[in-house]
């Protein structure tokens, strides 16, 4: 395969690249050094070892879970690597989440049909997604 999905954390300095290649909001390479050692679960896939894609689960093993920071490279983008990605994050969260766990994440414009894919579903009109940003 062309691709490797790996179970690993990007470094800093890839995962704030990729999320801009991709087109997410900015994260500091200070952030990025003190969140990602707090990841349950990370995965990175890598084309000659290259970051292309990558996403991520933090929570508190229990309780609560969130999926974040799920990005591809636009170039390799509708080849089924998003996909791969939630497939692994599902595969932890069904094998590590206990019963009654809470799962969430924020779906940016263009992503909902992914999620769909997996299970996921739109909270409102019963509840609304709620941020802030430092
Ligand atoms: C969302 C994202 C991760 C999908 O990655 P991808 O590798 O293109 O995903 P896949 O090829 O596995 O496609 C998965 C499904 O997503 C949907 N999808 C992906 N890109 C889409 C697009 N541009 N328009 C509409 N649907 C799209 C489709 O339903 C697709 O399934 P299908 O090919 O069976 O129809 C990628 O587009 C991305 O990184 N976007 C920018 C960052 C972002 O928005 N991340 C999500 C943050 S919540």
């Amino acid at each position: 395969m062309r691709y490797s999905v790996l179970e690993e954390t990007p470094t800093a300095a890839e995962y704030v690249s990729l999320r801009r290649i991709a087109g997410l909001g900015a994260r500091s390479v200070d952030a990025a050094r003190r969140g990602l050692p707090g990841s349950l679960y990370a995965v990175c896939v890598r084309e000659g070892g290259k970051l292309i894609g990558m996403g991520r689960i933090i929570g508190d093993g229990g309780c609560n879970f969130e999926i974040v920071d799920v990005a591809v490279d636009p170039i390799h983008q509708r080849q089924g690597i998003g996909s791969a990605i939630m497939q692994s994050l599902v595969d932890y969260l069904t094998s590590a989440a206990p019963d009654s766990a809470y799962v969430c994440l924020i779906a940016d414009q263009g992503a909902p049909a992914l999620y769909r894919k997996f299970g996921f579903e739109f909270t409102a009109p019963k509840s609304v997604g709620m941020a802030l940003t430092i």
